[in-house]
């Protein structure tokens, strides 16, 4: 049982809390990518499963890892350890993780390609990341969150289309060109999300992200159609089964138009990424986010600095403390704990 840093009185997860507008013990505080290849004891793990693909299907290994930063740093929050790629790979397409180059999937560029998706609902992929979420939620005490989490169909797509490392440029020419066969598969991909989301809030999982990596590709009427609203769809269907399961909307890069994502009906906080000013937030808005992962590989004196502007223009009952992207290989572990410290110290 992981139980760090707090005591027995104090059972309260402060990240649901803020996603509650409850009144929150401290600022919570996870970070995006917080375990992988930068900590030595996942690379052993890692190693131990074979792939990684292997390492997200086998759940003892999986809840291991998903555990393993909270038991080097005092975070408030475990990301179930998985990848965005599982949907498509539960809806039939091949899927390898080329070393070193990143993800190799069949492509999807017509309707009987569409077509011949498969429902992702009871599927041994997700059958097994569930099970990940119940090992996972087992073993932690209950200050600490469970995040579960999906791609949003735009960033998922664009995978499908290009068959693996995100070139995105053949996915933004079929959303131009409003290919029928695109808006069908984004169309699959909500309904798909909707079941794998709510599949892990039903195992487990306490609130869930939408990681839309590759939103600020798109912008007017396109961002509206293949992001705003497949997102808008997602969040309302899970509510429709999940009504108190608070949502995190990460559409990265989408600029002024995050006033658009935080005001999606049920969004419950909006991630932001690294280039948003967190003073400009309008008022009532939850927000999560956004330190560099550069000013991670920066070191010690940047992260202090960065850390200290950050809590410093945002109030610590409206922010999940993150960072505004993944956390980067080659990443210093010892530096990943000296930002924890640095952001109890801001606010202690
Ligand atoms: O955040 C966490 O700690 C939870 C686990 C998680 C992973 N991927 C593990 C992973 C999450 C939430 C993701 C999300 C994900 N996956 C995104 C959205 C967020 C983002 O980073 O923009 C995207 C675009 C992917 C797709 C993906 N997965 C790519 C392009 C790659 C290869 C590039 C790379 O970083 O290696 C992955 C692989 C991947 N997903 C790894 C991990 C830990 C590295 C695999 C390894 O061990 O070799």
């Amino acid at each position: 049982m992981i139980d760090k840093g707090r005591d027995a009185e104090a059972p309260r997860s402060a990240l649901l809390d803020v996603l509650g507008r409850k009144r929150a013990q401290r600022r919570p505080v996870w970070f995006m990518r917080q375990a992988g290849r930068y900590l030595p004891e996942y690379r052993a793990v890692r190693e131990k499963a074979g792939s990684f693909l292997d390492l997200c299907y086998n759940p003892d290994l999986a809840a291991e890892v998903t555990l393993q930063p909270l038991r080097r740093y005092d975070l408030d929050a475990a990301i179930l350890f998985a990848d965005i790629l599982v949907v498509p790979h539960a809806m039939g397409l091949s899927l390898h993780f080329a070393e070193g180059e990143g993800p190799i999937l069949t492509t999807v560029r017509s309707m009987a390609e569409v077509e011949a998706l498969k429902p992702v609902a009871g599927t041994h992929e997700v059958i097994q990341v569930c099970r990940t979420v119940r090992l996972t939620r087992d073993a932690l005490s209950s200050h600490l969150a469970l995040i579960g989490f999906c791609g949003a169909p735009w960033t998922v797509a664009s995978y499908m289309v290009a068959g693996g490392s995100s070139d995105r440029v053949m996915a933004k020419i079929a959303a131009y060109q409003r290919q029928p066969w695109f808006c069908a598969l984004i169309d699959r991909l909500v309904n798909e999300s909707i079941d794998y989301l709510a599949a892990q809030a039903d195992a487990g999982a306490q609130a869930v992200q939408i990681f839309d990596s590759w939103a600020g590709d798109l912008t007017g009427t396109e961002l509206e159609d293949f992001v705003l609203r497949p997102i808008t769809q997602i969040v309302a269907g899970l509510k429709k089964r999940h009504p108190e399961l608070p949502v995190i909307v990460f559409a990265r890069g989408i600029g002024s138009a995050q006033r658009r994502a935080a005001a999606i009906p049920g969004a419950n906080a909006i991630g932001l990424e690294t280039e948003f000013d967190l003073s400009e937030l309008p008022d009532g808005i939850v927000a999560q986010g956004n330190l560099d992962p550069v000013a991670l590989l920066a070191g010690g004196e940047v992260v202090e600095a960065e850390v200290r502007r950050i809590c410093g223009s945002i109030d610590p009952q409206r922010h999940i403390f993150n960072l505004g992207h993944g956390i980067r290989q080659g990443t210093d572990p010892a530096v990943v704990g000296a930002a924890v410290d640095a952001i109890r110290r801001c606010d202690g």
